[in-house]
């Protein structure tokens, strides 16, 4: 059988080298998986994968030697790993048994390329350049990845219940890849998804985030999700969001379906930009409403204070989903906490003071908080949309004035409680609270400016009133 040949992929030297290597110690070495799929895709590649029909751990560390350079040997995984320039190079040794190197099973050896090749994630995953030198270039291919790849197709190389049950997390990576590439699923893949879509509980959630975060990040994030959803993993690990689904009618009152709303409002988002907690900010804006639900008779569905019950939940949730306890959890409480605030403000009559107030609240998040809040107008009446994109534009532009004027963004008011104390001679205590958030309101209601002598003859007005006396001249 004739294979075609690529050298043309393979031009960092470190592959010629490699294959120089497997050459003298006599046995096979390939390049596989994500680089021979991502070069045919034409997208950018920073990691080396190797596998050898031998010891891949024996050629990483004859390779470290030539190059001078640190490998790091994980012994019982049988792989290893070194740094070549800006590639990161990982070996293996061709396997007969399950590819994971944290599945349960044994890891089985000795096996042929195709063995290997078989018992990974997906076709496109399992194309390999030959780095040998008479064959340099070659692509071995025993499970048509290039024809999947040309058809847009995730396709198993094995039969769908042992690659998934080999690792279950493969079952979300196929909708990864889905995703990220804009990929179908084939029927059998999908229904093998289906089938063993329980098998996820062995799986921790740290992985399952990471590939979970690789769908947010893809053009259009909704087309993961509802995959997710269909295949019923999505209520496994994440079952708030799949609560959002489901439509209630009483009467010819029905409410619209909160998981497809959400769904838009994140894909309008990653239309405008690539930042992943504003991503998430979107996914869980809503996610208080199935808790907040009820029926009034008056006005029909109500949601009230899902906002608030919404960015409560955000600190357990991202616990759980083992998502950072950080600035970017915080992030997204402030955003859920606040998505009806610009649209609330737009709809009333938009006072200096609201647009204070909001600005203050929202500091340097405001430009998102308003680009969440954009996307989040996913009605289908034109006249309606057309209505709150025009208050919008008149919200922006009053945030604008007032933050040219007043610097209300990363407000701290000019007079603090530290000033209050010396001047005043006195130790914290109530009066000191009452100035300084006195001085606070009153400039967001723009009865002062925001400056330190409107906001010092204020702390003498209130002090005075109190019956305090400067200890100072
Ligand atoms: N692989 C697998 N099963 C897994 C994970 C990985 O069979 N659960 C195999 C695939 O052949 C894959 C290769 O290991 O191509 C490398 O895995 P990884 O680096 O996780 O993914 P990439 O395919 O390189 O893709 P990406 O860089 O987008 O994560």
């Amino acid at each position: 059988m004739t294979h075609a040949r690529y050298p043309e992929a393979l031009t960092a030297p470190v592959f010629q080298q490699i294959g120089q290597i497997a050459d003298r110690k006599g046995v096979q070495a390939y390049v596989i998986g994500g680089y021979v799929r991502d070069y045919f895709l034409h997208r950018p590649v920073t990691d080396i994968d190797v596998v050898v029909v031998g010891s891949g751990i024996d050629i990483a560390k004859t390779l470290g030697r030539e190059l001078k350079t640190h490998v790091a040997v994980f012994k019982n995984f049988g792989t290893a790993m070194l740094h070549c320039g800006e590639w990161e190079v990982e070996f293996v040794g061709a396997r007969k048994e399950s590819y994971r190197a944290d599945s349960r099973k044994p890891i089985v050896e000795d096996g042929t390329l195709e063995d290997d090749q078989l018992r990974r994630d997906f076709t496109i995953n399992a194309m390999a350049f030959s780095l040998n030198e008479k064959t340099f270039g070659e692509l071995l291919d025993p499970f048509n990845g290039q024809e999947d790849l040309e058809r847009c197709i995730i396709r198993t190389p094995c039969d769908g219940d042992t690659t998934f049950s080999d690792d279950p997390l493969r079952m979300i990576r196929a909708i990864r890849f889905a995703a990220q590439l804009g990929f179908d699923i084939e029927d059998e893949t999908f229904e093998a998804i289906r089938r063993n879509a329980a098998r996820i509980e062995i799986v921790s959630m740290e992985r399952i985030m990471i590939e979970l975060n690789k769908i947010m990040l893809s053009p259009a994030p909704s087309l993961g999700f509802y995959l997710l959803e269909n295949s019923g993993l999505l209520p496994l690990f994440f079952p708030e969001l799949s609560a959002l689904k489901g439509v209630e009618k009483i009467g010819n009152r029905a409410h619209k379906d909160n998981f497809d709303h959400t769904l838009k409002v994140l894909d309008n988002v990653a239309r405008k930009s690539d930042n992943l907690w504003l991503r998430w900010a979107a996914l869980l804006h809503d996610i208080g409403k199935p808790r907040t639900k009820a029926y009034d008779p008056r006005i029909g569905w109500t949601f009230h204070g899902h906002e608030v019950v919404g960015s409560k939940m955000i600190p357990a949730l991202f616990r759980r989903l083992k998502l950072p306890m950080n600035e970017h959890m915080k992030y997204v409480q402030k955003l859920v906490f606040l998505h009806l605030r610009p649209i609330v403000l737009s709809e009333d009559e938009v006072t200096d003071s609201a647009v204070r107030r909001l600005l203050f609240e929202a500091g340097d998040d405001i430009d998102d908080l308003m680009s969440l809040c954009e996307a989040d107008i996913t009605s289908a009446n034109d006249a309606k949309v057309k209505r709150f994109l025009a208050n919008f534009e008149l919200v922006r532009r009053k945030l604008r004035e007032i933050e040219e004027k007043d610097r209300i963004r990363n407000f701290q008011p000019p007079i603090g409680g530290e000033l209050i104390m010396q001047t005043y001679g006195l130790k914290p205590c109530r009066e000191v609270g009452l100035i300084k958030d006195a001085i606070k309101e009153a400039i967001l209601e723009g009865e002062i400016s925001n400056d330190f002598e409107q906001a010092y003859a204020l702390m003498e007005k209130l002090a005075a009133g109190y019956g305090l006396t400067k200890i100072t001249s």
